[in-house]
């Protein structure tokens, strides 16, 4: 362990924050006045590690700068090129924080966070605990004497931990265990050899081996005697299936004369059938042609008329005509009477029409003189009516008065008529308007009268206009169709030619009529011809149906395979098909075949009954070949069966006794194997037992240490006689140093008897040795003592030693990278190093570093 960098606050007299830099010494003092800080330093690097401090102990709190609540130290150093850091801080109200990290690729990763956790990695980081670290690195002031005049106990304690002595220790615990299991182990396979592997030997694998070879024996006589039993059953079997098959072709041969019998009644009726079809398409035929000729005559019966006539449609075509005619020439006659009725009328209509315009001239001559005696009548009496007015007016009127009338003066007095002329007057026009009035309505009436007959006469004239027109027309339609007709009927045609032209189409008809009642006859007597024709072509068809259905080819098959299996000729029969016959040939056909087969199974029947098979012979056989291998049996199938059984069981004994010596020969290797592993363990708890015991009783351990502490004493005896100036020697002996005083006739006595000043210088020399030699003494590599500080104790030498020391400590102590801090309030000695300045002021401490 080497401090690489110290920081601290609120601890003792360091109330500011303080940082020390470590990696730039070697050697060096820290200094200051009494009291300034120095040793608070040190404190500080075992209260950072360990969370203890050697004037409080673990009542840290108590160091706590006065006032404040909390201190705080921060330690960084390096083990074995690793970076480390802890950090403690506690409060004064008694909780502590610890953090312990390490330096991973430039960045600080935490290890460890609880106290405890962090107090057991550093011890075990450091490989000393606090009091090691305190005997062997950190000298506290007042106890650097601990190491050289220390517990014996301790000593050895911390020389355990500097040299990694455990090693020793867990080695034979390590031998003990490892001797208990192999122990365990033996007495283990010695139960399992004992019980498990009881019995296996080479001779129970040979008895073994001699029984698989007698089982295979019986195996393989069995297997050959079941093969000749086989070969017996197989005979027998050939035997009854000739029979059997023998047995299958009777009964195929009576199938075959069933159906030989039923094709020969089929073809009798075929036969039968097909002359009758013959027949009747004979006939059928002969029909149709009759018919045929019938329907050829009506035909030309047909053509005649048409030839004749023309076609039917012409005629009635013409008897279309011939109607027209008769209506036209009917209605000529008829046109023609009134014609001449309506000349009559027109003559008698002309003399009344002259009769009745004499009485209209008449008329109107009296109407003209009965009007002037009106007019007339009228100017009298109006004449009357003026003068009768002149009198009303006049009556009192003067000569000289002015007219009422027209305002003249009247130059005469009026004359008054009397007012009776008036009334005649009157009377006359009375009379004379109503004789007007007479004579206009008898002019009235006489012209009517001429109307009436003039409108009569137009419409004569209209009607005779008419009926001449029509008569035109008539007489027309009468002369066109005159001349279709007498292309029929020639000059004189009948006065009634439709009536005979209907005649002729009733003939027509009655041909058209015959023509199709012929031809549908013909028609229907030539289907009946192809009907019966179609019936004997199927008749015939099914007659070839039927011949294959013959079961020759059956037969013939079922002779070759009879006389097969009975291994013997049997009664063939002549079956052969006529080639060309017709129904009743192949009928006889199949009946002779149906006889031939009848005879084949009579004589298959009587075969199968001579050579019935009787089993016995072949089990008196079959027990022969077997002899006392297997029990004889009923029947020869159980005979099989039973060897059979006696195979599979004679294989399966012999297998396993296969596996039973397999498993003895896995056995008698394993029994080998477990015997060599019990040899092995025997040896090997043997060896760790003997291992355990010379490790036992920390034999080695005293010896390691009592040779560490004789080299420390060497070691230290070459620094201690420079310090002492060749005066002091150092020694070990029974668990305590001595020192050999040179001056006193080379006498030992022991260290506690050295005064205050040469016990330090001592106890220098001892650390420096330690410190030094630790490297070589240790088991393990873990012990490296890189920094040694040492608290006061130059204060009891005089100047002249102290000299000595400094030049001592520096010829001793600076070696390849080892931190050595001196603590000392002695000027003189620390003004020879660089140095920590520690000063003290109110405020608090504070560090300097001074170098020289
Ligand atoms: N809790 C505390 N608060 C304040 N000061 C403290 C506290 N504990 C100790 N001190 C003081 O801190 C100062 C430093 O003590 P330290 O032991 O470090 O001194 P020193 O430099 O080693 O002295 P010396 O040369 O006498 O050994 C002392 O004055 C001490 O009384
Ligand atoms: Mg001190």
């Amino acid at each position: 362990m080497r401090p690489l960098r110290l920081q601290l606050k609120g601890f003792t007299s360091f109330r500011d924050e303080q940082e020390i830099d470590f990696s730039s010494l070697d050697l060096f003092a820290i200094a200051g006045p009494t009291g300034a800080g120095k040793s608070s330093l040190l404190d500080a690097v075992t209260y950072a590690l360990y969370g203890w401090v050697e004037r409080v102990g673990g009542e840290c709190g108590q160091l706590i700068s006065q006032g404040l609540p909390s201190m705080a130290v921060t330690l960084e150093f390096d083990i074995d090129g690793a970076r480390w850091r802890v950090t403690r801080r506690t409060y004064r109200k008694g909780a502590t924080e610890t953090l312990l990290e390490r330096l991973t690729d430039g960045k600080w990763a935490p290890e460890a966070g609880k106290v405890r956790e962090v107090n057991e990695r550093v011890s075990a980081l450091i490989g000393l605990d606090y009091d090691g670290f305190t005997r062997a690195v950190l000298l506290p002031q007042g106890r650097f004497d601990q190491f050289l005049a220390g517990d014996a106990k301790d000593r050895r304690r911390i020389l355990t931990d500097l040299l990694d002595l455990h090693l020793y220790e867990r080695m034979q615990k390590q031998a003990l265990a490892t001797a208990k299991q192999s122990k365990d182990r033996v007495d283990f396979l010695h139960q399992q050899l004992g019980t498990d592997f009881a019995g296996v030997d080479e001779a129970a694998l040979s008895a073994e081996r001699e029984r698989i070879v007698a089982l295979r024996d019986r195996e393989k006589r069995l297997v050959g005697v079941r093969k000749r039993v086989q070969q017996i059953v197989e005979r027998r079997h050939a035997v009854l299936g000739a029979l059997d098959g023998l047995r299958g072709c009777a009964v195929e041969a009576r199938e075959h004369i069933g159906a030989a019998d039923g094709v020969a009644r089929e073809l009798t009726r075929l036969a039968a059938d097909i002359s009758r079809a013959e027949r009747d398409a004979t006939v059928a035929s002969k029909r149709a042609i009759d018919a045929t000729k019938a329907a050829e005559t009506a035909l030309a019966k047909l053509d005649a008329a048409r030839e004749r006539f023309g076609t039917i449609k012409d005629l009635h075509e013409l008897e279309k005509k011939a109607d027209r005619f008769v209506v036209a020439r009917d209605e000529l006659v008829t046109l023609q009477v009134t014609i001449k009725d309506a000349e009559a009328a027109a003559t008698t209509l002309r003399e009344r029409l002259a009769a009745r315009k004499q009485a209209l001239t008449a008329a109107r001559a009296v109407e003209t003189r009965d009007r002037d005696a009106r007019v007339a009548a009228r100017k009298v009496y109006e004449k009357a009516q003026h003068d009768s007015a002149l009198a009303a007016v006049g009556q009192g009127l003067r000569k000289g008065d002015r007219c009422p009338v027209c305002g003249n003066v009247l130059t005469v007095a009026p004359k008054i008529a009397p007012s009776a002329s008036l009334e005649r007057a009157k009377t006359a026009l009375e009379r004379a308007e109503t004789a007007s009035e007479a004579s206009r309505e008898a002019v009235d009436h006489a012209e009517d009268g001429l109307k009436d007959v003039d409108r009569e006469q137009r419409s004569l004239s209209e009607q005779l206009a008419a009926a001449r027109k029509a008569s035109t027309e008539r007489a027309k339609v009468v002369r066109e169709t005159q001349d279709g007709l007498r292309q029929v009927f020639g000059a004189r045609v009948p006065s009634d030619p439709a009536t005979a032209l209907r005649d002729r189409i009733d003939e027509f008809e009655e041909l058209d009529d015959d023509l199709r009642t012929a031809d549908s006859a013909a028609s229907r007597a030539r289907e009946a011809a192809t009907t019966a024709h179609a019936q004997r072509t199927a008749l015939l068809a099914s007659l070839e149906t039927e011949k294959a259905r013959i079961p020759l080819a059956a037969a013939t098959a079922l002779v070759t395979r009879a006389t097969s299996l009975a291994a013997a000729p049997l009664p063939a029969f002549a079956a052969r098909a006529p080639v060309d016959g017709d129904a009743a040939a192949f009928a006889a056909f199949a009946t002779e075949l149906g006889q031939g087969l009848t005879h084949l199974a009579a004589t298959i029947d009587g075969l199968v009954k001579e050579r019935g098979v009787d089993e016995r012979s072949f089990v008196d056989e079959a027990a022969l070949v077997a002899g006392d291998l297997v029990p004889r049996a009923e029947t020869l199938d159980a005979f099989a069966d039973a060897l059979d059984t006696a195979v599979r069981k004679a294989a399966g004994d012999a297998s396993a006794a296969e596996e039973r010596a397999k498993r003895i020969e896995r056995d008698l290797a394993r029994k080998a194997e477990l015997s060599g592993e019990l040899v092995d363990n025997e040896k090997r708890a043997q060896l760790m037992s003997t291992l355990a015991k010379d490790l036992r009783a920390d034999a080695i351990v005293d010896f390691v240490q009592a040779e560490a502490l004789r080299t420390l004493a060497a070691e230290g005896t070459s620094r201690l006689s420079y310090l002492s100036s060749e005066r002091y020697r150092l020694r070990f002996r029974d668990e305590e140093f001595y020192v050999v005083d040179v001056w006193n006739g080379e006498e030992e006595r022991s260290v506690r008897t050295l005064s205050g000043g040469e016990t330090f210088l001592a106890s220098l020399a001892l650390a420096l040795a330690l410190s030094e030699q630790i490297r070589a003494l240790a088991t393990t590599e873990r012990a490296h003592l890189d920094s040694l500080f040492v608290d006061e104790g130059f204060g009891a030498l005089d100047a002249e030693t102290l000299t000595t020391v400094v030049s001592g400590i520096e010829r001793l102590g600076a070696d390849n990278g080892r931190l050595i801090g001196v603590i000392s309030h002695v000027r003189d000695l620390t003004d020879q190093f660089p140095r920590i300045e520690v000063e003290k002021s109110q405020r608090g401490s504070s560090v300097k570093l001074i170098v020289r």
